[in-house]
């Protein structure tokens, strides 16, 4: 599509697959529903140009034949040609090419794909995220602090945890396999419901309900509303994951987090050649300024006096009671694929006729496993979905320690 015209374009609801008309898709994003559009980066004409600009950062962060070993291998498989310095050096630089090519992935899609062009608003910093296998990921600490060029997983967070706004639709482009092991994790079942946090960290041991997990071929578009809580999968498959998006806002953005901010633009004014003036403009101009400082003043006053209006509540655990003898009643009463605390270091997991007694709580970031599930007689974490063998307590990465099983 190097004309400029847009291929075919279909979206379907992710959990369902229904059909969904083209006009409705960004409102029943707003609205909470998870939609793909398959293949759609292709449709719209921008799958190679991104993956040459993708070659153009890695041949920057290594060499010419690494570039072409990438291209003849697949971007799936990065992690055998680059050193984990390389790629993080490769997703920085591709961060930091100017912002009108992401700008024109996030109007390729909302304009001309799905025919929106009431005022939006453009993210200003882009997401590259190349998620390699989780024992790469952890060879050098110093790539564990970093943010733009991230390699690992993040935890369960809304975006508006973080300095974006509220309700920013994410346009989520795979430019390589997503699978199960590797992509990203939504809990929808803890839309609009009020989450306790701290900085960006909710609870080790906050329900979480189901988990909704993704695959995606290279060029599929996921959309979702950043106010889902969501999550990256801990990598335990033998592919790098490589994702490329952006978000926009509907509306004019509202944030949560304290500034600074990441700054929106409004799509309208990313045009002609005072551009780059433009873009600052919504942010500049003194009655915004003051409208955020007044509502900023405002906020706090209305949150030190404990006045801001709820959401309503996220289901709170009541503390585990540890007490003798619970464990046979847990275990008689545990149904198929159920996971019960026993106290504050077990857990009891039935799978059939077999209860299994492990720890609690996880290997890798310390999620609570008592929130998590059973699904395929594994038994999965909430945070970052990494699955164990309930009769052994084992997992899968050889850089984590395994759970411990209690005896019978
Ligand atoms: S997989 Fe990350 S805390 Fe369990
Ligand atoms: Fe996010």
């Amino acid at each position: 599509m190097d004309d400029g015209s847009v291929g075919q374009l279909v979206a379907r609801g992710y959990a369902n697959g229904d059909n969904i008309p083209l006009e409705q898709v960004l409102g029943r994003v707003r609205d909470g529903e998870v939609i793909v559009l398959p293949r759609a980066m292709q449709s719209l004409g921008l799958f190679q140009r991104l993956y040459d600009l993708t070659l153009d950062a890695v041949r920057a962060a290594s060499s010419d034949s690494h570039a072409k070993r990438v291209e003849d291998q697949g971007i799936e498989h990065i992690h055998r040609i680059l050193s984990p310095r390389q790629i993080v050096e490769t997703n920085v630089g591709l961060s930091s090419l100017p912002n009108m090519e992401f700008f024109g992935v996030a109007r390729r899609c909302i304009e001309d794909g799905l025919g929106y062009r009431d005022g939006y608003y453009i993210c200003s910093k882009p997401i590259v995220r190349t998620m390699v296998p989780f024992d790469l990921s952890d060879t050098e600490d110093v790539l564990s602090t970093l943010h733009t060029g991230r390699i690992r997983a993040l935890s369960p967070h809304r975006d508006s945890w973080y300095p974006h706004p509220e309700h920013g639709i994410n346009i989520w482009s795979a430019m390589g396999r997503v699978s199960r092991g590797n992509g990203m994790i939504i809990y929808p079942d803890m839309w609009r419901l009020r989450i306790p946090f701290a900085g960006i960290h909710m609870a080790k041991d906050q329900p979480v309900g189901r988990v909704m997990n993704f695959s995606l071929e290279p060029g599929d578009i996921l959309l979702f509303n950043g106010e889902h809580l969501h999550s990256t999968e801990l990598n335990v498959t033998d592919e790098t994951r490589y994702v490329i998006g952006t978000r926009v806002t509907l509306d004019q953005p509202k944030y949560h987090a304290e500034p600074p901010w990441v700054p929106y633009y409004q799509a309208a004014s990313l045009e002609g050649p005072v551009a780059p003036l433009y873009r600052l403009r919504p942010y500049l101009r003194p009655p915004y300024l003051t409208k955020r400082y007044v509502r900023f003043r405002i906020g706090r006053v209305l949150r030190k006096l404990n006045l801001m209006p709820k959401r309503k509540n996220a289901p709170v655990r009541t503390a585990p009671k540890s007490s003798s003898g619970s464990e046979n009643v847990i275990r008689s009463d545990l149904g198929n694929g159920e996971i019960r605390a026993i106290d504050d270091a077990r857990i009891a997991v039935r799978i059939g006729e077999e209860v299994s007694v492990l720890s609690r709580y996880c290997v890798h970031q310390g999620a609570d496993l008592a929130q998590g599930y059973v699904s395929e007689g594994r038994l999965y974490c909430p945070w970052h979905n990494l699955c164990f063998d309930p009769k052994t307590g084992r997992q899968p990465c050889k850089s984590l320690g395994h759970l411990r099983r209690f005896a019978e």
